[in-house]
């Protein structure tokens, strides 16, 4: 197990586009994902994708929480730790909806960022098994940011509103056009 440092943004890794990983079932793959966990927990993330991490390849770790889940349109069932290797995405309705994101990049900041409401999304588990899953609400939004992180692209980089992009200490604290604490603060 091992804690590793987190890449913020400004760091070029950030922005670089990610390698397909060419074998998911790889035992360095393995200890790759034990150490994203590891490293996702210890900072209290809901997700994490491995250039964060420094390593330039195609995978992602995340999980829902139950109430993040309700509060936010999903069937409240929240998602188990998942991983994605070299994922991919489909958008299964235009429309978009806006939401609060932190990201462990970002530390201390948040933004109001639009993504899809709706999608479908690819991916290999570790055992090298291609599998497909439908989501909506946080679950489509947290696999919608992790996958942007692979393609060099953080949440900053979407939001069309600036003036609701900021410090999450100062926003949380100023009231109801806000939302409530706790749908903020959960890092990416
Ligand atoms: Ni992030």
């Amino acid at each position: 197990m091992a804690i590793l440092k987190i890449a913020r943004m400004g760091h070029p890794i950030l922005r670089a586009v990610a390698a397909p990983i060419d074998d998911p079932t790889a035992p360095e793959i393995a200890v790759l994902a034990e150490d994203m966990i590891d490293t996702m927990h210890d900072a209290s993330g809901t997700g994490l994708a491995a250039p964060q991490i420094h390593m330039p390849m195609r995978m992602v770790i995340f999980t829902v929480y139950p109430e993040r889940d309700r509060s936010e349109g999903g069937e409240g069932t929240g998602v188990p730790l998942t991983v994605l290797i070299n994922p991919e995405i489909e958008p299964l309705s235009d429309e978009k909806e806006l939401g609060w994101e932190g990201c462990l990049s970002i530390p201390g900041m948040m933004g109001e960022v639009p993504r899809f409401t709706h999608i479908r999304y690819w991916a290999y588990d570790l055992d090298g098994q291609r599998f497909e899953q439908e989501a909506t609400g946080f679950h489509a939004r947290v696999v919608q940011h992790e996958c942007d992180h692979l393609d060099g692209i953080l949440y900053p980089y979407r939001i069309e509103d600036m003036s609701r992009f900021g410090f999450s200490e100062e926003l949380t604290r100023r009231g109801p056009q806000t939302r409530s604490d706790e749908n903020l603060g959960e890092d990416q």
